[in-house]
């Protein structure tokens, strides 16, 4: 199982910048790049052709959309295909993310019906999860990854290819704070993690990958990463710059 190392670039970032960066991304880490790992860069809609453009030709880097909509087309204002993230070279998809759950307002159904549907329409699929910190303090961490995974994987089949869907324990009080989670804490929200995907997915849940999120940064990922159950990283703050992101991808 390769680690896979994501960016989410939010929505920051011109077509210029993003090519800018993902450039330097490539000239600092793609010639020592590991066997073992996989990188993914999730820029906003209007740049994924630039940065796929820079990606595509190099081996271990691929690009992915930050979301999408549950239709192939139609009269949906504003909104974007899987079929369209294909089309400019996205080949992942995230969904609910926590910004998306709370600030944009998907519930936990929309997002299994949005991770159901994108694998169903070829995307590989990053599913988001986490809790708040009202819900940690409540004690609540795992019956919240629990609601959230059975709801967000609903739709899919037991029998999913597992390099297809990840899931991203994101706790959203460490999301852009700088306040990351403690080894402990990631270790404990891990292993629930993979005995949920256990409970749903039998012995494929040990090829799914589960990824941290949350204030990653060249600092703290090289501990991160060697964690039971951690198979990758998303970041954001941190992955804005190409100097960084190498640091984090190699680390
Ligand atoms: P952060 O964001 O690295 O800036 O905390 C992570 C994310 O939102 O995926």
């Amino acid at each position: 199982m390769k680690k896979l190392m994501a960016a989410n670039w939010k929505m920051f970032k011109t077509w210029d910048d993003a090519r800018a960066t993902a450039q330097e991304l490539v000239d600092l880490s793609a010639s020592a790049l590991p066997d073992d790992r996989e990188v993914l860069i999730c820029p906003p809609f209007t740049a994924i052709k630039a940065v796929s453009e820079v990606l595509g030709p190099v081996p271990g880097f691929s690009v992915g959309g930050q979301d999408f909509y549950v239709r192939e087309e139609g009269a949906f204002t504003g909104e974007i295909s899987p079929a369209m993230l294909k089309d400019v070279g996205a080949g992942f998809g995230l969904t609910g993310h926590s910004e998306r759950r709370h600030v944009l307002g998907e519930s936990d159904a929309y997002v299994g019906e949005k991770t159901a549907y994108g694998l169903a329409a070829g995307l590989k699929v990053i599913l988001c999860v986490g809790e708040m910190i009202e819900e940690r303090k409540a004690g609540q961490v795992e019956d919240v990854l629990e609601r959230q995974i059975r709801a967000g994987v609903a739709d899919v089949a037991r029998d999913v290819d597992p390099n297809d869907l990840c899931v991203a324990y994101e706790p959203v009080w460490a999301i852009g704070t700088g306040e990351v989670a403690g080894p402990r804490e990631i270790l404990e929200a891990h292993a629930s993690t993979r005995k949920i995907l256990q409970s749903l997915f039998g012995d494929n849940a040990n090829e799914i990958r589960i990824l941290y999120g949350g204030s990653v940064k060249p600092a703290n990922c090289a501990e991160i990463i060697a964690l039971d159950n951690v198979d990758g990283v998303l970041v954001g703050g941190a992955s804005l710059q190409g100097e960084s992101f190498s640091q984090i991808v190699l680390a």
